[in-house]
């Protein structure tokens, strides 16, 4: 790993993005915080100090929906180690205890390269309209976590399921199919602003989600799953 520490960036994502084509894969830009952090469909992230924000540079192969997982499993994998029960509410959210505690947002170009930006909700203070929605590693545990050591485990959790995805995408699938706590609950999936609710009956190998609405099997690629009916 070549680390780019920063105090303060717009979005580390798009920091990534500017400098990848003359970076070398396993490029990790960290900043203390963002003044314009990114989440998913154009949200913005909130990211004050206290969390760990970062944007990795990856070079797959090939382009697949599958190498977000790579993430969300580094992410559940870092948790653990410091006494953390999480899932993955897919296809690129982790929660835990019911509350989402880090997201993942990647970002590619071609097959030149691909952004992942992870943040994880550590000991930044969680905002009082996202408290029954959000939570943090220090809410959680009830003391601050070192950022270095979770950005650590972080990046070897990282190295390690990267291997997987190139290697055994089977095994990769199988991980993401026992971590995805949403399997077997009715969710609500909004998907090019049209909504469907059903049972989350399965994720595929390639990486969509199979939901059961009433009876009839679909096959979601892409969408935003919510809990709330
Ligand atoms: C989401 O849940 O919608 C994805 C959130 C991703 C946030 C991280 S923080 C580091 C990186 N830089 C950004 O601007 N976004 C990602």
């Amino acid at each position: 790993w070549k680390i780019i520490h920063l105090n303060e960036v717009d979005s580390t994502n798009e920091y990534a993005k500017r400098i990848a084509a003359d970076s070398p894969e396993g490029t990790v830009v960290v900043a203390k915080r963002q003044t314009a952090g990114k989440g998913r469909k154009g949200r913005s992230w909130a990211s004050p100090e206290g969390g760990l924000w970062l944007s990795v540079v990856f070079k797959p192969p090939r382009l697949d929906p599958r190498f977000v997982f790579v993430g969300a499993l580094a992410v559940v994998d870092t948790l653990v180690d410091f006494g953390i029960a999480s899932g993955i509410k897919w296809p690129n959210d982790v929660w835990a205890g019911e509350r989402k505690i880090a997201g993942i947002l990647t970002e590619g170009k071609g097959n030149e390269y691909t952004i992942m930006g992870i943040g994880i909700n550590v000991n930044n203070p969680i905002p009082e309209e996202l408290r029954e929605s959000a939570t943090s590693m220090f809410q959680l545990l009830g003391r601050e976590v070192p950022l270095e050591k979770v950005l650590e485990r972080l990046l070897f959790h990282l190295s390690g399921w990267y291997r997987v995805f190139l290697e055994r995408p089977d095994l990769l699938m199988a991980k993401v199919r026992e971590k995805t706590f949403i399997l077997g609950r009715t969710v609500r999936v909004i998907r090019d602003g049209r909504e469907l609710i059903g049972r989350a009956m399965d994720v595929l190998d390639d990486g969509s989600l199979l939901l059961d609405a009433a009876g009839q099997l679909k096959r979601i690629l892409y969408g935003d799953v919510s809990l709330r009916l």
